[in-house]
């Protein structure tokens, strides 16, 4: 298939930019904005392939929009591109509401005209927070923080595409991903370079919060997956195999990387922090998919990913990011 990956110089859309080249034979086309967290170190091995395209542009700007599809002649337009971490939306949530609200709403109207399959790439945190018991397709959307609401938002929109205009759009929602090439303000990125630098890994609360995690293969298998056999107008949840609490996360991460239990530092909780995620993928798995990789072994690969690449990793810690950093945390990281 030709496709048009937009954010596919983030973490996940990089994963499945390269499944979908190696894997499937399909001709790929970014379109990124490279913001902070977009990077073309994250498609590196692909700039050379025939069947690979780079554009810099922003999904909510109608032209770079148009000349990506005239550059591409995409059957497909799969949208990663989003801003995605609640930290940040609490802080500062303009870029959340233009590139979820009018970055989707852009490239919606472009695949109307074109006549375009459409997949919107989603997060379980739209159905906000469950005690007990796991989320469904079904399920009330109920976010907690701009990042959610403002993701939410576009998951309607794309759905009202469905309803008013017919355009075969589908969505696909995820539970926590992890895996290489992710930014390091994440939750498993930070604990590895913080406990490899020999900083403090600091928790929220009391990191009792229970997160889903799925490996960013799985996740880019299972959004490949909708977009070829998924229905028009349908969700589909995409959970991983395993759920674990922060603190058991963290405390693996330290054992890995032969830190120090001392590093771990309770630091306040995030506001209207959400306790627990949990989907079920039984839908999407009734299409063929299921997570292969469990979280035991994807950890552990991880750890060793980010040990092995600090050329990846390098330019990050000495820029913008240790600035917000030292913001979010109210601590300096070492050199
Ligand atoms: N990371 C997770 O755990 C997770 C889980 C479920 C769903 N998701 C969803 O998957 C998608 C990708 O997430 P990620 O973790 O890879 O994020 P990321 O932050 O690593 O990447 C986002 C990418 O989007 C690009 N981008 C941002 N604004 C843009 C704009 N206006 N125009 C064009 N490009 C823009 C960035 O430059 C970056 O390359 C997001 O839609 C996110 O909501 C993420």
């Amino acid at each position: 298939m030709r496709l048009l990956v937009c954010g596919g110089a983030g973490f996940i859309g990089s994963t499945f930019a390269r499944q979908r080249l190696r894997e499937h034979g399909d001709q790929v086309t970014v379109l990124d904005k490279l913001t902070y967290a977009g990077r073309e170190e994250n498609l590196h091995d692909l700039a050379r392939d025939p069947s690979f395209r780079f554009l810099r542009g922003a999904v909510e700007d109608r032209q770079a929009v148009a000349e990506a599809i005239d550059a591409a002649a995409p059957e497909a337009i799969v949208n990663f591109a989003a801003e995605t971490h609640v930290d940040r939306s609490i802080a500062e949530p303009d870029a959340f509401v233009s590139t979820h609200a009018l970055g989707t709403y852009v490239l919606l109207e472009a695949a109307r005209e074109r006549e375009l399959r459409y997949v919107q790439v989603s997060t379980d945190e739209v159905y906000g927070s469950i005690d007990e018991g796991t989320f469904t397709e079904q399920s009330p959307l109920a976010p907690s923080s701009p990042y959610s609401a403002t993701k939410a938002g576009a998951d309607l929109l794309v759905q009202s595409y469905f309803h008013t205009y017919g355009l075969p759009a589908v969505i696909c929602r995820g539970s926590n991903n992890y895996g290489p090439y992710q930014y390091p303000e994440k939750l498993i990125p930070l604990m590895i370079l913080n406990a490899l630098h020999g900083d403090s890994l600091p928790v929220y609360g009391d990191g009792m919060q229970v997160r889903n995690w799925i490996h960013c293969t799985d996740f880019a298998a299972a959004i490949g997956h909708v977009l070829a056999h998924g229905q028009p107008g349908e969700v589909y949840n995409a959970g991983g195999p395993d759920e674990e609490a922060n603190m058991t996360v963290v405390r693996r991460i330290v054992q890995l990387t032969g830190a120090a239990e001392t590093q771990i530092e309770h630091v306040a909780d995030r506001p209207g922090h959400d306790v627990r995620y949990s989907l079920s993928s039984q839908k999407v798995r009734a299409l063929g998919w299921s997570p292969k990789v469990r979280f035991s072994d994807g950890l552990e690969q991880t750890v060793a990913w980010y040990r092995d690449n600090a050329w990846w990793w390098e330019p990050i810690r000495s820029g913008e990011y240790r600035a917000y950093y030292e913001r979010q945390y109210g601590r300096s990281l070492h050199p």
